[in-house]
């Protein structure tokens, strides 16, 4: 298949016994030596397996875990006797982190944005100062503290007592650690003049020397040693006996909160000290700051106090310390607008670059990826860099511009290697004084190195893509694997691996076979269960869960088809927008049509812009566009209408558009998503009746200038009430707010006899008092 579990870096501290017998040949091992070898093996294969499926740990490549596996075999083969009860040829995949209970988060629990570069603090300030309408001399202080490199955890107290503790998990389901949390001296069992109700949010992590100690002891014991502090904490913390927690030198600081009966504070700086009066520990570098210079002075002092601190930390948190301002500024899909994450410079390495592999993604898109001899960097085996398209390979970017000097890549080159927060390697230059004289230049693949089909580049895109479709096996497995992941279908005990086995076993070609597969393999379900690592139990718990997955969410439904522009967020706009399959099914199709006259007017406009520019005058796009259109009397006014809703929906532009149906316009396409919908119970999306807000389900345009607001606030408090934001006016808005300056749009209101209303009337109807 295409390869690789995400390639990953890899992280293999703690390969015991020594690279000896590690080299070995199987035939040669005495009998000490291979079970010591299995002993080692075994490890090594469980926590790639717990890398891969449960993100705790940096993982190893599918080359290197074929390797393992097949070197298991040869010593079990040659040691039959030796081979051990938890032998890892009898697995395939990890057992799902069974053991722990599922907690819903009342409040997601989110990420940060991140930002890198002092500029990206001074736009932080200025886009919230944008969005907030405040001028440039009006207050705005932050809050500063350390990022912690642990893992973040909710405690939930009730009438003061610790009643719960659970991980993030996927941000809405966590696993329920209570027992765990209890452990953890820092964690206070009981608060004293708290809320009711209040849950707590921080980070575990684990100190440098209690993590050496640990590590020690771990060697010591013939024990799994930690690749670094982070993984440490979260193995320690994921442990099903608790007692083996309470001997883990676990650590806890409190940096934030979850739902509470009362509020803590008015600003951040006011929880963080009532956190600490209930006996948290918070972070002692939080620091106050009134505005981005003295946010950078801070971020400085703590990035010269990083070595000495004796735990991880990989960056600076900045918050608004207004708790109201917080509120007013909400989140975006994943990410509050309050705060971001600037990260500390990447760590830097020098190694060799071995070959260039093309990886197969699901879209099709080819991906080069650079093998590199394994360096260290920043504390992590990396062995892997993305190469992203051919244009970088070859010294440009993706408008044609100079990078690196202009200096391509080639297969022999030295390169330096950098990794900035968890994000997959990359290579920063090429020291051209060591190119090996019979370097040379990579020629990118023209067609698909898994099934041959051409590989074609459309103008204007970077990537060039495997026109083979699903009958691309890497295709049709990296969809698979898109299709079960987690903000998908997450489907308990069928990740990646077992997808990949499956495909390649011909049990399933695409996601509807995920839920026939009981029955076609049937009656006794023997097939499922007498197969390699399925016990009776795990196929039980797979038809289980998928049988549970049969009801799904429109969003997920949306999202899990992986279609190409179509992310978490813009399958949460549709499914927002048309509530249900069916609705959106309709629209796309009529909107089809459209579609074709949209890339029509593309192709004539981007034809007059290269006439313009060879006559020497201004391009005339508008005519040409609208000319376009109006020769299709073919398209249907519905056609029209029903794509123009499409790209009204706020955030879904034409391309998204335009991927969208001709997707569901491409036969073999469309049968597979047929094909699962008949499977699926979809769950309409909440709507309206879940807010009773009146302006819930109303679809409202917002046009000319918002005084008491801007733009992007009034959107997203309209869409937290239920109603759906538009660009633009049609027989289906609802409701015009027009502030001063309202031009076309609201004579178009005016002519379709949609109710029109002021600023002030709007807030009045959303019940807000005017903000600011
Ligand atoms: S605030 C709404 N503060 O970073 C976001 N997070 O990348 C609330 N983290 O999942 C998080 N130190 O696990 C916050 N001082 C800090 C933090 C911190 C570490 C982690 C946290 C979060 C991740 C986001």
């Amino acid at each position: 298949m295409s390869g690789s579990h995400n390639s990953r870096d890899q992280g293999q501290a703690g390969a015991r016994p020594g690279p000896d017998i590690a080299q070995t040949d199987p035939a040669a091992l005495t009998e000490d030596q291979a079970s010591a070898e299995l002993a080692r093996l075994a490890d090594l294969l469980a926590r790639a397996n717990a890398a891969y499926h449960h993100d705790d740990a940096p993982e190893i490549s599918d080359a290197d875990y074929d390797a393992l596996k097949r070197r298991n075999a040869a010593v079990e083969a040659r040691f039959p006797a030796l081979k051990r009860p938890d032998s890892p040829s009898d697995q395939i995949g990890a057992a799902p982190a069974e053991g722990f209970g599922k907690v819903r988060h009342a409040q997601r629990m989110l990420s940060l944005s991140n930002a890198f570069e002092d500029s990206d603090i001074v736009e932080f300030d200025a886009r919230i100062r944008r969005y907030l309408n405040l001028a440039p001399l009006d207050p705005l202080p932050f809050t500063a503290e350390p990022k912690i490199d642990g893992l973040s955890l909710s405690l939930l107290y009730e009438g003061g007592e610790l009643t719960r503790a659970a991980t993030r998990g996927d941000g809405e389901t966590g696993e329920n650690v209570t027992a765990n949390a209890r452990t953890i001296a820092d964690i206070p069992p009981r608060l004293e003049g708290a809320p009711d109700r209040l849950e707590v949010r921080g980070e575990v992590y684990m100190s440098h020397a209690d993590f050496a100690a640990l590590n020690i002891r771990q060697a010591e014991a013939g024990a799994k040693t930690f690749a670094n502090p982070r993984n440490a904490a979260a193995g320690s913390l994921r442990q099903l006996d608790s007692a083996i927690t309470r001997s883990r030198p676990l650590k806890f600081f409190a940096y934030a909160w979850g739902v509470t009966s009362a509020p803590l504070a008015e600003t951040q700086i006011g929880a963080i000290e009532r956190l600490a009066a209930f006996g948290f520990q918070v972070n002692p570098l939080t620091r106050l700051c009134d505005g981005p210079e003295e946010m950078l002075d801070q971020y400085r002092r703590i990035e010269d106090q990083r070595a000495t601190l004796g735990y991880d930390i990989d960056g600076v948190v900045y918050k608004v310390n207004r708790l109201d301002l917080q509120e007013r500024l909400g989140f975006r899909a994943t990410t509050p607008r309050w705060a971001i994450a600037h990260k500390f410079a990447a760590e830097l390495a020098w190694t060799r670059l071995e070959a260039i592999d093309i990886q197969v993604g699901r879209t099709g898109a080819l991906s080069p990826v650079a093998r590199l001899h394994p360096v260290t960097v920043g504390g992590v085996v990396v062995s892997n860099a993305t190469l992203h398209n051919e244009d970088y390979i070859a010294g440009r970017d993706s408008r044609g511009e100079v990078i690196r000097g202009g200096k391509d890549i080639r297969v022999g080159d030295w390169a330096q290697v950098y990794r900035a927060g968890d994000v997959i390697p990359k290579i920063a230059d090429i020291d051209l004084s060591r190119r090996p004289e019979e370097a040379v230049p990579f020629s990118f693949p023209t067609t698909c190195p898994e099934c041959g089909s051409d590989a074609v580049r459309e103008p204007g895109d970077a990537i060039r893509r495997c026109a083979g479709g699903l009958i691309c096996p890497a295709q049709a497995v990296e969809k698979l694997k898109h299709f079960v992941s987690r903000g998908a279908f997450d489907i308990e005990g069928l990740g990646a691996r077992q997808v990949e086995q499956f495909y390649r076993d011909g049990w399933i070609a695409e996601p509807a076979d995920i839920f026939t597969l009981q029955t076609r393999y049937g009656s006794g379900m023997q097939q499922v269960k007498n197969r390699e690592g399925w016990g009776e139990k795990s196929a039980d718990n797979l038809f289980a869960a998928i049988e549970e997955k049969r009801d799904i969410p429109l969003r997920r439904l949306i999202f899990a088809l992986g279609l190409r522009h179509v992310g978490e967020v813009v399958s949460a706009d549709l499914a927002r927008h048309y509530r249900s399959w069916a609705a959106l099914l309709e629209a796309v199709d009529q909107a089809a049509p459209a579609a074709l006259r949209h890339r029509a007017a593309d192709a004539a406009e981007e034809a007059e812009r290269a006439t313009a520019q060879s006559e020497g005058r201004r391009a005339r796009i508008k005519p040409v566009r609208d000319a376009i259109w109006a020769e299709a009397p073919d398209i249907p006014p519905a056609a029209r209408a029903a794509w123009e809703d499409l790209v009204g929906i706020d955030g879904i532009g034409a391309t998204v558009a335009a991927s969208l149906t001709a997707s569901f316009a491409q036969s073999s396409e469309r049968a597979s998503i047929d094909a699962l919908a008949a499977q699926l119970r979809i769950a309409q999306e909440a709507g309206p009746q879940d807010s009773d807000s009146p302006v819930a389900g109303k679809t409202v345009v917002f046009t000319g200038k918002l005084e008491k607001m801007t733009r992007d606030e009034a959107k997203a408090r309209a869409e937290s009430l239920g109603a759906k934001v538009s660009g633009s006016v049609s027989a289906k808005t609802d409701i015009l707010v027009a502030g001063p300056g309202a031009g076309a749009k609201a004579k178009k209101a005016a002519d379709l006899g949609v109710t029109t209303m002021d600023e002030d009337s709007w807030l009045a109807l959303i019940g807000a008092g005017p903000a600011g």
